[in-house]
């Protein structure tokens, strides 16, 4: 077996280790440190719930080896509330129902984070629901979660028909 040391800051600390060179870093999150916000739903790369974040931008974690993530810093769901205060992202998903089950919740979002990030408060409905192709829920049908998510963004919320 090809084992390899790896640094990594996760969660803002410094965490050190072998793992074998094959070693996802989903899986080093999970198994090795316990992390196991981070969801598996998937073993096509498809599904988003392994989103993290490697220097700050959104990646997929069951594409990466946790060789590769050495010497960068990576930022898990349980790293993004102060304390016992919810990162907004978290509190306009609580807030606007963005979620059921749970499963997909914290891909979502760490991908919203990323998305808020890149277009702050000009994110508009078209850019969340192409933001988010790589993340499937299986219970919400979506609509929801993008409210929340250009909520948390400050940005307009789609306009609605009215009933009748
Ligand atoms: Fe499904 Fe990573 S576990 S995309
Ligand atoms: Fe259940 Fe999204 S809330 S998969």
């Amino acid at each position: 077996i090809s084992m390899s040391d790896v640094t990594i800051t996760v969660n803002g600390r410094e965490m050190k280790g072998a793992v074998e060179d094959r070693t996802l870093l989903v899986t080093f999150l999970r198994e090795n440190l316990g992390l196991t916000g981070t969801h598996v739903g998937c073993d096509t790369s498809q599904c988003g719930a392994c989103v993290v974040h490697v220097d700050g931008k959104a990646v997929k974690s069951c594409t990466m080896l946790a060789v590769q993530a050495s010497g960068a810093s990576v930022t898990t769901i349980e790293g993004l509330a102060d304390g016992a205060e919810l990162h907004p992202v978290q509190a306009a998903f609580r807030e606007h129902h963005g979620l059921q089950c749970g499963f997909c919740t914290p891909g979502m979002i760490m991908t919203a984070v990323d998305l808020i990030r890149q277009h702050g408060s000009a994110l508009d409905e078209k850019a969340v629901r192409d933001g988010l192709e790589g993340n499937i829920c299986r219970c919400t049908g979506y609509h929801n979660i993008v409210k929340a998510i250009l909520a948390a963004a400050g940005a307009s919320q789609p306009q609605q028909v009215a009933a009748e």
